[in-house]
């Protein structure tokens, strides 16, 4: 029986802005997104029924997980039956890395392999987006900018060789919606109306973070990140705030989507080590996760194994 195992990267958001309220009840965004070389292995083999199997406590492995749910949407659409889905989770959990969504995206891309069903990229991330706004992402990998909720992609070049490192609490989750409605309560009265999402847009294009982007400059990168989110994250989570606060004395560092990872740019990885290295010295509360990866220019990789 034939199998497919794949490589689901993380991503980190370079750039997370919100424009305002769209008619469908999501954010209209203005994102860059970055894939990095952190990445969950999958793995996929033919089933009555879908199944997903992960040993990760914090990952459910019911109808709510995002994977179950690519499964569900693919067997319906094309008419077929289960899979069995094993998760080998490297990727912090409820972290704001897309860890869930790059999931799916393996699902989906692994899917149309296994069931021979030719689907082109933009047919998969259409597919993707019902699932979740970042699935399209993470579909493609590399590095992008992303607007609407998130799921309309315009790839630019990945700068060369620029590390991270992340830096996690792993018994806090932040929920995605939460934080969204709570910067909604927050800020609503100064969102623009969709007229105004056009020009936002081609102003944040022509700013510094492209520009440093496409010189490959990491500081450059460091100074221009910005996330919207923070300000809502930050009050109510004060160790994220003092993460981001310690890490940022040795590197630019921000949170990532909504929270609660902390990343922060490197040039080489020994200085992402040495950054470990010392933010594990100065918080020496096991609950930390630290971990250093790199940008990547790809998304999700596959390989079918002949039966
Ligand atoms: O698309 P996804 O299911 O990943 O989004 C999770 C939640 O985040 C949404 O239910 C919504 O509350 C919020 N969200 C939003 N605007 C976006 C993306 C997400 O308000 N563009």
């Amino acid at each position: 029986m034939r199998s497919c195992t794949l490589l689901a990267p993380a991503k980190v958001n370079l750039h997370l802005e919100i424009l305002g309220l769209r008619a469908d009840g999501y954010h209209e965004l203005v994102m860059i997104l970055q894939c990095l070389e952190l990445s969950d292995r999958i793995h996929l083999k033919p089933n009555d029924t879908i199944r997903v199997y992960c040993e990760h406590s914090q990952v459910p492995v019911d109808q709510s997980n995002l994977a179950y749910r690519a499964a569900a949407l693919m067997g319906q659409t094309f008419g077929r039956g289960g899979v069995e889905i094993n998760i080998e989770k490297n990727i912090p959990v409820a972290a704001g890395l897309a860890g869930g969504s790059s999931n799916a995206a393996a699902v989906i891309v692994g899917l149309n392999l296994l069931w021979d069903l030719g689907l082109t990229q933009p047919q998969l991330q259409e597919l993707g987006a019902k699932i979740g706004s970042d699935v399209p992402f993470c579909v493609a990998g590399g590095t992008a900018i992303a607007t609407g909720r998130g799921e309309i992609l315009d790839p630019i070049q990945t700068p060369n060789d620029i590390h991270v490192v992340l830096a996690k609490y792993q018994s806090l989750a932040v929920s995605t919606p939460w934080a969204y409605q709570t910067y909604r309560q927050q800020y609503e009265q100064s969102y623009g109306d969709p007229a105004s999402w056009p020009a936002k847009t081609r102003q944040f294009l022509s700013a510094s973070l492209v520009q440093a982007i496409a010189q490959g400059n990491y500081q450059a990168i460091g100074q221009a990140m910005h996330n919207d989110l923070e300000k809502v994250v930050f009050p109510a989570y004060p160790q994220v705030a003092h993460l981001r606060q310690l890490m940022g004395k040795y590197a630019p560092a921000m949170m990532s989507g909504s929270g609660p990872t902390i990343f922060a740019l490197c040039a080489s990885p020994t200085q992402a080590e040495a950054i470990s290295q010392e933010i594990r010295t100065q918080i020496p509360d096991p609950d930390l996760g630290i971990w250093v990866s790199q940008f990547s220019t790809g998304g999700i990789r596959a390989s079918l194994n002949p039966g």
